[in-house]
């Protein structure tokens, strides 16, 4: 059976862009985003990710986690979600995230995470 394994580029719902570059074997992974949006008018920037996903090598359809530290902004996604196969074997990530904003102070901290779901599809280049 084809498994999922998170290594590779990826693209969302929205547009944005992940790679995922490094799987270890204990499923420690890293990679870079690149968001298609901001909750910010700042100019986005590729931020780096750290995450984690079950046994990368055993799963067909593993969970997993990451977090992205925003470079351009002073706000964390967390993301977690699911890899599944579908019937055309093809692989989809369907995520939710929350994304945490810097409050200045405690009041304001009700109104500062935004929850959400992302599917992500695989890019795949013309040559694979
Ligand atoms: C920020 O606005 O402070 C940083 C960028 C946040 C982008 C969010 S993370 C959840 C959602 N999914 C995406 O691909 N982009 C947005």
């Amino acid at each position: 059976v084809k498994k999922c394994s998170l290594t590779g580029r990826w693209v969302n719902d929205l547009g944005s862009n992940m790679t995922i570059m490094t799987m270890k074997s204990n499923g420690d992974f890293a990679g870079i985003y690149y968001t298609a949006v901001s909750a910010t008018t700042k100019k986005i920037e590729r931020s780096p990710l750290l995450g984690s996903q079950h046994q990368p090598y055993l799963l067909k359809q593993p969970t997993f986690g990451f977090t992205v530290h925003w470079t351009f902004s002073d706000s964390i996604t967390v993301f977690t979600g699911q890899c599944f196969v579908d019937e055309d074997g093809k692989e989809v990530l369907k995520t939710m995230w929350l994304l945490r904003s810097h409050a200045d102070k405690p009041i304001d901290d009700w109104k500062a995470t935004l929850v959400g779901y992302n599917e992500f599809k695989r890019l795949e280049s013309p040559m694979e």
